[in-house]
């Protein structure tokens, strides 16, 4: 079922919230992303960057561990906040298609608060790496 007004509010504001905790003073490039799991809870996660680059966690990530952890997962929608709304990195795409390619991927400009683009996982990553046969 597609997201209603108010949950797409609800979930691109936990995003929005999210961006403002990230800690990225290696970037300066602050992502925050928001998981509406099935049951209507929502998982908030940020970028996590340190002094060793390479050891960066992306926002989506992050909330996909927050998401899993609190024992949901089956979502409907993630929201992504970010300077321009860019799409997640690559290894973003595959861990989100892991969930489901019909899961809904919603990016945010962080500066105008605005929806700029929707997305599938699947949309994102065609032909995702996966143990089906
Ligand atoms: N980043 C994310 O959080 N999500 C993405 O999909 C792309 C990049 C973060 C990682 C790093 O902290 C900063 O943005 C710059 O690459």
């Amino acid at each position: 079922m597609p997201l209603s007004g108010l949950e797409l509010i609800r979930l691109v504001e936990s995003a929005l919230a999210a961006q403002a905790k990230a800690y990225a003073p290696y970037s300066n490039f602050f992502v925050g992303a928001a998981i509406l799991s099935e049951d209507g809870q929502v998982f908030e996660g940020c970028n996590v960057e340190n002094a060793s680059y390479g050891l960066a966690i992306c926002a989506e990530r992050s909330a996909v561990c927050a998401a899993i952890a609190g024992g949901q997962r089956h979502w409907r929608a993630i929201a992504v906040a970010s300077q321009d709304a860019v799409t997640p990195c690559g290894a973003c795409r595959q861990v989100l298609h892991e969930f489901g390619p019909a899961l809904e991927v919603i990016l945010v400009d962080g500066e105008s608060r605005e929806v700029r683009s929707r997305w599938t996982a699947e949309s994102l990553l065609p032909g995702a790496f996966t143990l089906d046969r």
